[in-house]
């Protein structure tokens, strides 16, 4: 199971105030771990680049939660296998693949995701509901007010602080692909068309959450692409208490 894990470090104390407004903000900001997503369409260097991340963070003595998605827990990569399972016997109905997103999502919220930040670990997690908007949304053509929906439903407030996005044209990233050589999943199988939808709704949304969602250059070589993670990471840092 690549992309699950955990890097172990320390940080974050906790402190509680007599304001009760003031305490909420502070114990959002000292008591709760940062989220951090990786997201872009296949191939891009996601997987490659999580260690990067996760290594960055912990040499700066931070614990790192690293995770993925669909996926994270043993029941919730049983549903990414649902998920990714190419056979065409039975088509998978659009509104029943939205559904089972989410409800591994829930399951790896539950789960991981919102211990690690309530204990002040930071979670690095391979893809997250963005892909959800570009590959449910953009992809298969689905409302994005339904995914909001579903969004709110199962995440109340929790959004990611930031969003790490792994931009580059479609065709050169398939020929990383192709030197990967494993067998194409349900969504490897898609048609050029279907990725290019992926990336304009990933870039739709980049544009609407600048402040979020860093869009970066991944068609340059590893160390390119490693520079401008860092900066981000260390924005994001600075701005962390
Ligand atoms: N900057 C880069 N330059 C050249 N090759 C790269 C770069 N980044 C990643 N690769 C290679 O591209 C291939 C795809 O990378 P990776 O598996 O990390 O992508 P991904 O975004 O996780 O893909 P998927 O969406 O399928 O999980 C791998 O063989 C990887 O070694
Ligand atoms: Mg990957």
């Amino acid at each position: 199971m690549d992309g699950v894990g955990s890097v172990q470090g320390g940080i974050h104390s906790a402190s509680s105030e007599a304001c009760p407004q003031e305490s909420l903000e502070r114990s959002r900001s000292q008591e709760k771990g940062r989220f951090i997503t990786l997201e872009g369409g296949e191939g891009v260097g996601k997987t490659t680049n999580m260690a990067w991340v996760c290594d960055w963070l912990s040499a700066r003595g931070i614990e790192v939660v690293r995770s993925r998605e669909p996926g994270g827990t043993p029941r919730a990569e049983a549903i990414r296998e649902l998920l990714l399972d190419p056979a065409s016997d039975e088509p998978l109905d659009d509104d029943a693949e939205l559904l089972l997103v989410f409800a591994a999502r829930a399951q790896h919220l539950a789960r991981v995701i919102r211990p690690a930040l309530s204990r002040g670990a930071w979670v690095v997690c391979d893809r997250f509901t963005d892909a959800t908007f570009a590959y449910q949304g953009g992809g298969r053509g689905l409302p994005a007010a339904r995914i909001a929906a579903l969004e709110d439903f199962v995440q109340g407030q929790l959004r990611p602080d930031l969003t790490l996005l792994l931009d580059m044209p479609v065709a050169a990233a398939r020929q990383r692909l192709a030197t990967r050589g494993s067998q194409p999943d349900r969504f490897e199988q898609e048609r050029e068309a279907f990725f290019s939808r992926v990336r304009e709704a990933y870039l739709a949304r980049a544009a609407q959450a600048p402040e979020r969602i860093a869009v970066i250059d991944a068609g340059g070589s590893l160390d390119a692409v490693q520079a401008q993670l860092g900066e981000r990471l260390a924005a994001l840092l600075e701005a962390s208490p």
